[in-house]
């Protein structure tokens, strides 16, 4: 049985290869979305993606993938990395293993960037590489869960 992976892309995401691409990149996120699905079945996981810029509907999502036997996310929590304890909540309630990505290097901007809510309790944080952090989690988080031989 493949490993279920689950992407989740916080708010304003939805805009990357237009937002602010100096930061962000050029890549849209169907793309982004595209590749992971790609690197996926290389490694033999199966991905699936969801955005949305409303806090409930992640929480929903994070709920949802406990039921849906999802062995494993990767979120990018956007602007609620640095606010939001219903996520926090939400990861530490399913018991999922997750990692933290980001495409900026959150600790070369802005001091509010600095503190996340979700970090501590991730099992690994990738930040500063673009589109390329979300493959890096990727393929850390099945490196993970195969070691544990989920
Ligand atoms: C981000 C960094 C956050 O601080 C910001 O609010 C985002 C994107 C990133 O991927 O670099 O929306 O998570």
């Amino acid at each position: 049985m493949p490993l279920k992976i689950l992407v989740l892309h916080g708010p304003n995401l939805n805009l990357l290869g237009t937002r602010e691409p100096e930061t962000y990149g050029a890549e849209t996120l169907a793309e982004v979305n595209q590749h992971l699905i790609a690197l996926g079945l290389e490694l033999q996981a199966d991905v699936t993606a969801l955005q949305s810029n409303h806090e409930g509907v992640l929480v929903d999502a994070i709920q949802q993938a406990r039921l849906d036997g999802i062995h494993g996310i990767v979120i990018n929590p956007a602007a609620y990395t640095h606010t939001s304890i219903a996520l926090r909540d939400a990861l530490l309630a399913v018991q999922i293993p997750f990692i933290e990505v980001h495409l900026s290097n959150v600790h070369a901007r802005e001091s509010f960037r600095h503190q996340s809510r979700l970090a501590d309790v991730a099992l690994g944080i990738i930040a500063g590489f673009g589109s390329t952090s979300y493959s890096l989690a990727l393929r850390g988080l099945v490196q993970q869960l195969n070691k544990k031989g989920v």
